[in-house]
Order: C-alpha cells, then sequence, then structure tokens
C-alpha cells in the first residue's frame, strides 16, 4: 500500500472516502467549512444534532448528497485538544483505514491535522505508521480474500495548509517501520512448518542483502565448537538443525558505541520432555518474537541509515521432545564456564540467551538488550498492554523506559535485586534454570544476569505484548511486532545522545 502527500481543495477531492480527524468541541472552520457547504452543509447538520462528542474512537460516516467531491466523508473523533500525541494519531489513522476495508474502499484520503507542537513530520510519520499497521491482514493462507478481491491500495494525506518539507522524511520513515514491523509479525503469525530455523536465516539473509548489511548464520557444529551448551541441548530433541544468525550494520564510525540486540528464536515450543498442555499449544509457533522483533530492528536501522552500529544475535531452534531431547536433570557447562542443571526443559529460552549474551561479549558492547517471550508470568503480571523490563543498569532501563512512552510500547520495570538469587541456586550445579513458581519473570532474568559479565545489559519479557489474543486499535489479533519500534527509538536517542556528547567534548 502506498502512502502520498497530496495539497488540496477537500471540496473538489474526488475519492471514496474522506477522514477529517475533529476534536472534542471543534467547530467547522475554513476548508471544513467550504467542504461542508459543497457537501449540502451534512458536516454542520452533525455537529448540530449534538450526539457528536468527538471522544477518541468515535465516528461518523456520512454520505455525500453531491456528486461532486468525496462520496463518504467519515468524521474521526481524536478527542481533547491537549490530550493529542502520536499515538492518538495513529489510532485515528488505523481507524481510517479499517473503515476504507470494510467499505472495500480502494483509496482512502486522511485530512492532514492543522500545526501541532508535535511537528508536521512526526505527524505523518505516525499517521503513515497507524494506516499501515492498522491495514495489516496475515493472510496469506485464506485461498480467497474473505471480503472478496478489494483491497486498500493507497492512503492520501491530505494537506489543505503549508506544512513542513520534513513531511516526505516523515512518511518515508513511517513506511520503513511499519514494513519491519509488519515483516515481525508475518514471522510471528506463520506456522511453524513454515518458520523453521531454517527460514528465520533465510528471512534474515535476505533482508541483509536487500539492505546493505551483514548476515553470518552459525549452524550445529559452530554452535558445538563454540561452546553454546544452551543451543545445543535444545535442538538436541528436534530435526530441524539450529541456527545461530548474526546480524551487523555498521551506521556509524569503529570508535562508535556498539549495541548488541538478542532475540529469543524459538520457532516453535512444545516444552520439550516437560510437555506443555494441549490448549493454546499453537500460539507457540509465535515463540520468536524477540528474534523476529531484532531482525526487525536491524533491519529498519539500516534503511533509515541510523549513524549507530548495530548487532543482532537470534539463536534459532524449535523446543520438541524427540528422541534425542534433552532431559531435567541434565547438567549443561555454558560458554562462560558455568554450570547449568535443566530443572524442566520448558524453560529453553533463556538457555539458548545464555548463549547468545555470551557470544555477546566478543563485540564489547555499549549495551546488550535482550528481547524474549519468555515467561508466562510476564502475561500474568502485566497482561498484554506492558512489556517487562529488568537489567543491571539504570541509565540503560531509564533510557527504554523513555523510548518506550514516546513510541507507545510501553515498559514496566521488574526489580532484579540479589534477594531473587537464591531462588535459582541449586545444590549441584551453579545456577538451575527455573525458580519455581514465583517471581518467574524475575528469576528468568536472574538467571540471564549470570551471562552478561559487567556489560550494561536489560532483558525485555515480551511474552504478554508479542501476541494479542484479540485486536485492538492497530495491533491486531495474533502477532504485534512489539520491539521493532522499540529498538528504534532507543537507537535514535542514543546516536542523538553520543551525537551531542562528542559535541560537547570538541
Ligand atoms: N515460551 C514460553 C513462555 C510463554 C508462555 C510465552 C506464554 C508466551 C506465552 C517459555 O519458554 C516457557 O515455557 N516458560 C515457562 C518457564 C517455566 C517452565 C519456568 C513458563 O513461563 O511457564
Ligand atoms: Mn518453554
Ligand atoms: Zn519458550
Amino acid at each position: 500500500m502506498r502512502i502520498r502527500l497530496r495539497k488540496g481543495d477537500l471540496a473538489r477531492l474526488r475519492t471514496p472516502l474522506l477522514c477529517v480527524p475533529l476534536h472534542e468541541g471543534e467547530a467547522l472552520r475554513g476548508p471544513l467549512v467550504t467542504l461542508d457547504k459543497a457537501s449540502g452543509g451534512i458536516l454542520a447538520a452533525v455537529l448540530r444534532a449534538g450526539d457528536w462528542t468527538g471522544k477518541l474512537g468515535t465516528h461518523v460516516t456520512l454520505y455525500n448528497p453531491k456528486p461532486a467531491g468525496p462520496r463518504r466523508i467519515l468524521l474521526l473523533g481524536v478527542g481533547k485538544e491537549a490530550d493529542l500525541d502520536l499515538e492518538r494519531i495513529r489510532q485515528v489513522a488505523a481507524r481510517a483505514v479499517m473503515r476504507a476495508g470494510e467499505l472495500q474502499a480502494r483509496e482512502v484520503a486522511i485530512l492532514f491535522p492543522a500545526p501541532q507542537k508535535l511537528g508536521d513530520a512526526a505527524m505523518a510519520q505516525a499517521l503513515t505508521e497507524g494506516s499501515l499497521l492498522g491495514d495489516y491482514r496475515f493472510d496469506k493462507y485464506k485461498s480467497r480474500n474473505e471480503n472478496g478481491a478489494t483491497r486498500l491500495e493507497s492512503v492520501l494525506l491530505v494537506a489543505v495548509r503549508r506544512v513542513d518539507a520534513t513531511v516526505g522524511r516523515g512518511i518515508e520513515e513511517g513506511e520503513i517501520l511499519a514494513d519491519a514491523v509488519r515483516k515481525a509479525r508475518d514471522l510471528v503469525n506463520a506456522p511453524a512448518n513454515e518458520v523453521t530455523p531454517t527460514e528465520m536465516a533465510r528471512r534474515a539473509q535476505a533482508s541483509a542483502e536487500a539492505f546493505g548489511f551483514k548476515c553470518k548464520v552459525l549452524e550445529r557444529k559452530e554452535a558445538e565448537k563454540l561452546g553454546m551448551a544452551g543451543l545445543v541441548a535444545v535442538s538436541a530433541g528436534t530435526n530441524q538443525p539450529p541456527q545461530f544468525i548474526i546480524l551487523e550494520y555498521e551506521g556509524a564510525g569503529k570508535r562508535a558505541p556498539r549495541f548488541v540486540f538478542v532475540g529469543k528464536g524459538i520457532t516453535f515450543d512444545a516444552g520439550g520432555i516437560c510437555i506443555k498442555p494441549a490448549p493454546k499449544m499453537d500460539e507457540m509457533k509465535g515463540d520468536m518474537g524477540g528474534g523476529a522483533a531484532v531482525i526487525g530492528a536491524v533491519e529498519a536501522a539500516a534503511r533509515l541509515r541510523l549513524p549507530v552500529r548495530v548487532v543482532g544475535l537470534v539463536p534459532c531452534t524449535e523446543n520438541l521432545l524427540g528422541g534425542s531431547a534433552y532431559r531435567p536433570g541434565d547438567i549443561l557447562r555454558m560458554g562462560n564456564g558455568k554450570t547449568v542443571v535443566v530443572d524442566n526443559t520448558d524453560a529453553e529460552g533463556r538457555l539458548i540467551l545464555a548463549d547468545a549474551l555470551v557470544y555477546a561479549q566478543r563485540y564489547e558492547p555499549a549495551a546488550i538488550v535482550d528481547l524474549a517471550t519468555l515467561t508466562g508470568a510476564a502475561l500474568i503480571a502485566l497482561g498484554q498492554t506492558a512489556t517487562a523490563v529488568l537489567g543491571n543498569d539504570r541509565h540503560l532501563i531509564e533510557e527504554l523506559l523513555a523510548a518506550g512512552t514516546r513510541c507507545y510500547e510501553r515498559l514496566w520495570e521488574l526489580p532484579l535485586w540479589e534477594d531473587y538469587e537464591e531462588l535459582i541456586r541449586s545444590p549441584i550445579a551453579d545456577i538451575r534454570n527455573t525458580g519455581g513458581k514465583n517471581a518467574g519473570t524475575i528469576t528468568a532474568a536472574a538467571f540471564l544476569k549470570h551471562f552478561v559479565g559487567a556489560t550494561p545489559w536489560a532483558h525485555l519479557d515480551i511474552a504478554g505484548t508479542s501476541y494479542l489474543d484479540k485486536a485492538e486499535g492497530y495491533r491486531p489479533q495474533g502477532g504485534t511486532g512489539v520491539g521493532v519500534r522499540l529498538l528504534i527509538e532507543f537507537l535514535r536517542a542514543r546516536a542523538a545522545e553520543d551525537k551531542s556528547d562528542g559535541g560537547r567534548q570538541g
């Protein structure tokens, strides 16, 4: 789908659906008065009737009785003017494209908002993100599109005033981000018989070739040689070969700080010998949501040409229960020398992440951020609204929290105090891979902490936010692609900060 900016006269715009965002209590002004007059006073009639509140999420579809101009006009409530933010703009755009979908329109026009302190470029980016993310569907396995053949082909952002010259760039950045998020959603939604570890690696490789960053994939032999005991053990129960994906984007000079993003890439989690119950086990096709986000973020960073150095590490395997599967009670010697007793084969994510965290050290990174659908406990604690964040570095956590607020992929911190260490202690090995039934999200993070050394590190548990039971705004049922926009927002802020630091130093 294409997003375009068009300067124009609303009253003469020939389009199947023109969307007009309106604040609470907003009166018709300027171009809207002209549009109202040209369409027989239908807008004024709605406001006069007194049942239009303008509250966020409300909408009214009007049919233009006049032959010229837009066929339909959709009034979209955006809430109080003082509450307007980029998230509301995303939501409004999403509602516009969803309404266009219901009406089977090929095109939708959205009135570009009046000037705001948010800035025109940011608003254009938000409109683009909302449109493209709201229009997402995973329907490749439907023999025929459910609504027949008509699909939305273009979104026009209609400006009735001078807009900033940076709007074009805003649209482009929105497209790049939305594209990466949609690919991440596709990876999560696709069944495990399509997205195998090998297929994950193939897609990462294709992205690297298309967008000019490096991709290397390690296979079982190399993983063994490198002492990746977690990946080797977890992958022992499946015939699918494990893949350790390494992405490198060098968008800044050799002396620029490097960030390593680690993503859990379990393409299907049956639980291993400690098999999961059958209900909802199918959703474990999405247990690579962290890996999908990391691939998406590196791709987006490269396409946006961010002035940063980023490494993406995605250990991929299935967690099945074949004849050579690893067992409860097995003891693994990890790459950093620590021994782990396998308490539960369903706590597999932390084992493969540990390998990646150890591997990350060779880059001497300024920070490591890992993303993983790691614990059901995160879903219990925070629902599908917030991602849990834990780590060993105040500054890094604060930056991630702030980035999450800005892009509305919100995080909530859980404590990672020493006290929790006790829960993963083992009498026969250094640590065990579960911490009992209490504080599941925290004990998982406490486990990971053993593999990061002194590097600033944050862990994001996206078990609740990566996959939705039911659609909400521009987040569809199923895979959300959470993490992609968050990581980019984090990188952008870091790049800006490093630049201004450099400036200060000389
Ligand atoms: N992939 C699951 C966690 C998960 C659960 C993600 C629900 C999304 C939705 C993970 O591998 C797992 O099985 N975790 C166990 C850990 C336990 C055995 C300590 C869990 O959360 O039950
Ligand atoms: Mn598991
Ligand atoms: Zn898992």
